[in-house]
């Protein structure tokens, strides 16, 4: 099964994908969870997009394009995947329709204010890209890693400036990505303000409705 998960940064996109992609045993490749690795490895990806990573603007479409076309050819994809936080751009998905099918894309629907109390109290294990929240979605230690102990961090990108911009951004490049698989009818949403286990039950319902088609 070929899902993508496109909604506002902050709108838990990553932490139901997770998730989903677990129960179905396919991978959830996160655009966003690749840039961030190979910042920290200091690879030639990672100096080219830091920058652009932290100031909150997308990277170029062709090299996010050729990333994503390439991730998806792996053995682990072939059985199924989740993409999360790509396509991006009307160019990026109609990029998609020509080397991937899609079977549906869930819009996350969830007002500005809601984002900004998220992505605030967002703490991430880098390492895994395991994604907390002080208040919502706790570490069993506060200040640390479930799995492996080790310390969590706030995103760079979870600056109040940032998050005003990765707004401005997704309104205007990401929206129309929305508007292009409603277009066609590919498009559900799910109310993702929501606590977790809401959301996470109404994606369950979307993927048995798939898996019965
Ligand atoms: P990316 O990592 O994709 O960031 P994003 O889209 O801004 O999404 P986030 O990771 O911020 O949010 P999310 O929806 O996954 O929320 P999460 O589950 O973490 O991209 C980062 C950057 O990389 C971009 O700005 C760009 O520069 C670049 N990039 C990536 N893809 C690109 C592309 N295709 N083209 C060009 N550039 C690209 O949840 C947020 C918080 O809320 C967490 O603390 C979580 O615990 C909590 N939470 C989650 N769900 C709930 C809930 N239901 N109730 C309460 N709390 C919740």
């Amino acid at each position: 099964m070929n899902l993508i998960f496109v909604g506002p940064p902050g709108a838990g996109k990553g932490t139901i994908a997770a998730k989903i992609a677990a129960e179905l045993s396919i991978p959830h490749i996160s655009t966003g969870d690749i840039f961030r690795q190979n910042i920290r490895e200091q690879t030639e990806l990672g100096k080219k997009v830091k920058q652009i990573l932290d100031s909150g603007e997308l990277v170029p479409d062709e090299l996010t394009i050729d990333l994503v076309s390439d991730r998806l050819s792996h053995s682990d994809a072939q059985a199924g995947w989740i993409l999360d936080g790509f396509p991006r751009t009307e160019t990026q998905a109609e990029a998609l329709d020509e080397f991937a099918r899609v079977d549906e894309v869930v819009f996350f629907r969830i007002d500005d204010e809601e984002v900004v109390k998220r992505l605030g109290g967002r703490r991430v294990h880098p390492a895994s890209g395991r994604t907390y929240h002080i208040e919502f979605d706790p570490p069993k230690e506060p200040g640390f890693d479930d799995e492996t102990g080790e310390p969590l961090i706030r995103r760079e990108d979870d600056e109040p400036d940032a998050i005003r911009h990765r707004l401005e951004v997704y309104r205007k490049e990401t929206a129309p990505v929305v508007d292009y698989y409603q277009r066609d009818g590919r498009l559900v949403e799910v109310d993702a303000a929501q606590p977790i286990e809401g959301v996470f039950e109404d994606l369950r319902a979307i993927v048995e409705e798939v898996q019965n088609r």
